[in-house]
């Protein structure tokens, strides 16, 4: 398969938390059920993949990361015969379906931990897991989970040896260095191919190797693994999209973006410039963070959010100034920020103080940038969150489909569900839920759809070249998308002072230039071509003349 046609080149991805998405039986949990009885939602919204995050069986510790049986589909969601209905839906709609794969640990209770901690000292069945007599082991991995742990080492009395764990003290570290673990693994891999799944988030890879006198993070032996991964996906002759969940620099994150390795990973650093360009008003980490996003091999692509089912991280110091991360903390809508383990866990629309203005330019960015958009469910409403919940449960709520009772996400009665719907001032889910939007023209929700419907018909934004132009304005930033069909401009004002400018199209002297969302004519191309932007506007505009036969073949969901 060429680069050109991996179908998740650009593809627009959905991710939403099963248990917090729709809920088919009443009983106050999302389920595979509800979510299939949502795809038509999806589809009309124009989403081209989902991602789920974890629907194995599980004690919910930590929101499912925590498993005890991989091949298996969590009870209150479902079975396996549910899961495969889902995903018969989900591939007649035309949409992927991506799944979470937890490689690096497992949950206390999965049975290979309990066989472990009973096993003899030393045995195969005891090295499934990472133990030692004393704590001083590995003392340069830090604790990720500052909040919740205080060590990487937990003593387990019936084993009589302490074990790692890089997260939850009920999340035990796999053993990488035993080879039965690696199998397993690729097993599993193997499983899920088998029932149809179109591609992997993997999640935490970092941390898959340990090594004295280093941080555990990204070894040389986590590199080999994941290229078994790689091959093992390759050998299926499926399109099988593996994309590393990496909280890491750029020049970090990009390493898993290897030909031989994996297809995509998350550019969170740039996640983190977003937000602080928008608290800043000022772009210029931004586009030196965009530029050195471009390095990686071309076959590889980044996966871009903007918030999901964690933290916001903002680079632990390295990447925003300490006075940035003050501001985005002190614009937050309600209350103040919550500083968890590493990050903000609140959602988006009260990190940008419920502008509406602010949801669209960042997506807006999301939707022209080369990788692939992440859009995290809600957001496209614009939906609040509860920051006075546990961990990262503030982002987590159920989903607001309508103005009736729980949003419509469930049924059940109030204590039953899974957690409590929005009625936050401002974000409650009376109005701000699907039904509503929906019948609003000018609804956040209805312009989600318009710009993926217009992005479909401008496929450069989908695989086109990449070239920052020059702004003359602190604010603006300005980039070239083209294929062989179309030359499309972007620029986006990050402040909320509106703006107007000059750029330099003299590339392009002459050609013809068209507003691409309001259908406006604008003047040919020059050097100092003019254009006003409002605060935090943005706009597409299609430079020269476009092949529309091209584009048509180019663009996927042709009948939407
Ligand atoms: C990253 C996941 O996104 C997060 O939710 C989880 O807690 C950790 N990995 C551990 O699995
Ligand atoms: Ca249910």
């Amino acid at each position: 398969m060429s680069e050109k046609d991996c179908w998740w080149k650009g593809a627009i991805v959905y991710q939403l938390i099963p248990r917090s998405f729709s809920d088919g039986n009443g009983d106050g949990i999302g389920d595979l059920q509800g979510l299939t009885s949502r795809l038509g939602y999806l589809r009309w919204l124009g989403v081209e993949a989902i991602w789920l995050t974890p629907i194995y069986p599980s004690p919910l510790q930590d929101g499912g990361y925590d498993i005890t049986d991989f091949k298996n589909i969590h009870p209150e969601l479902g079975d396996l015969a549910g899961f495969h209905r889902f995903l018969i839906a989900a591939h007649s709609h035309g949409m992927r379906v991506i799944l979470d794969l937890v490689l690096n640990h497992t949950s206390h209770l999965h049975p290979w931990f309990q066989r472990a901690r009973w096993a003899p000292k030393g045995s195969t069945e005891r090295e499934v897991y990472v133990w030692s007599d004393d704590r001083s082991r590995y003392r340069d991995a830090p604790v990720l989970f500052r909040n919740f742990e205080t060590s990487n080492w937990e003593w387990d009395d019936v084993a009589k040896q302490y074990y790692f764990h890089r997260f939850l003290r009920n999340q035990p570290d796999l053993n990488y260095e035993n080879p039965w673990v690696q199998e397993q693994m690729l097993e599993v891999v193997d499983f899920w191919i088998q029932r149809g799944v179109d591609g992997f988030r993997l999640d935490a890879v970092p941390f898959l190797f340990e090594e004295e006198g280093t941080r555990c993070e990204g070894l040389k032996e986590t590199h080999s693994f994941l290229k078994k991964i790689r091959k093992r996906v390759d050998e299926s002759g499926k399109d099988i999209l593996l994309i590393a969940e990496a909280i890491q620099p750029v020049n970090e994150a990009s390493k898993y973006l290897v030909n031989d390795e994996l297809h995509g990973a998350f550019n969170f650093a740039l996640t983190a410039h977003l937000f602080a360009a928008i608290a800043s008003g000022s772009i210029h980490l931004l586009s030196d963070a965009i530029c050195e996003a471009q390095q990686v091999a071309p076959e590889c692509s980044w996966a871009l959010p903007l918030r999901n089912h964690d933290e916001l991280w903002l680079g632990d110091g390295h990447l925003v100034s300490e006075e940035v991360v003050k501001m985005i903390r002190a614009g937050l809508h309600q209350g103040h920020g919550h500083w968890l383990n590493w990050g903000i866990n609140r959602r988006l629309a009260p990190l940008l103080n419920g502008d509406p203005r602010a949801n669209r330019l960042m997506h807006a960015l999301l939707y022209s940038l080369p990788g692939m958009p992440c859009l995290y469910y809600g957001d496209e409403l614009g939906m609040g969150d509860w920051p006075g919940l546990r961990d990262r449960d503030p982002n987590r709520t159920p989903m607001a489909w309508t103005p009736l009772r729980n949003g419509g996400f469930s049924s059940a009665p109030d204590p039953l569900l899974v957690l409590p719907p929005i009625t936050a001032p401002g974000y409650d889910y009376r109005v701000i839920n699907v039904e509503v939007q929906k019948e609003l023209p000018g609804s956040l929700l209805n312009w989600h759809r318009r710009m993926l419907t217009c992005r479909r018909l401008l496929p450069a934004l989908r695989n086109g070249d990449f070239q920052l132009l020059e702004s003359s304005h602190p604010s603006v930033l300005a980039f070239v998308r083209s294929n062989e069909t179309m030359t499309v401009l972007v620029a986006a004002n990050l402040s909320a002072a509106g703006t107007s400018l000059y750029l330099d199209l003299s590339q392009w002297e002459g050609s013809r230039t068209r507003e691409v969302i309001w259908g406006a004519e604008y003047p040919q191309a020059n050097d100092n071509w003019f254009i006003y932007l409002p605060s935090y506007g943005f706009s597409w505009w299609l430079i020269g003349e476009v092949d529309e036969a091209l584009v048509q073949s180019n663009s996927p969901m042709k009948d939407s």
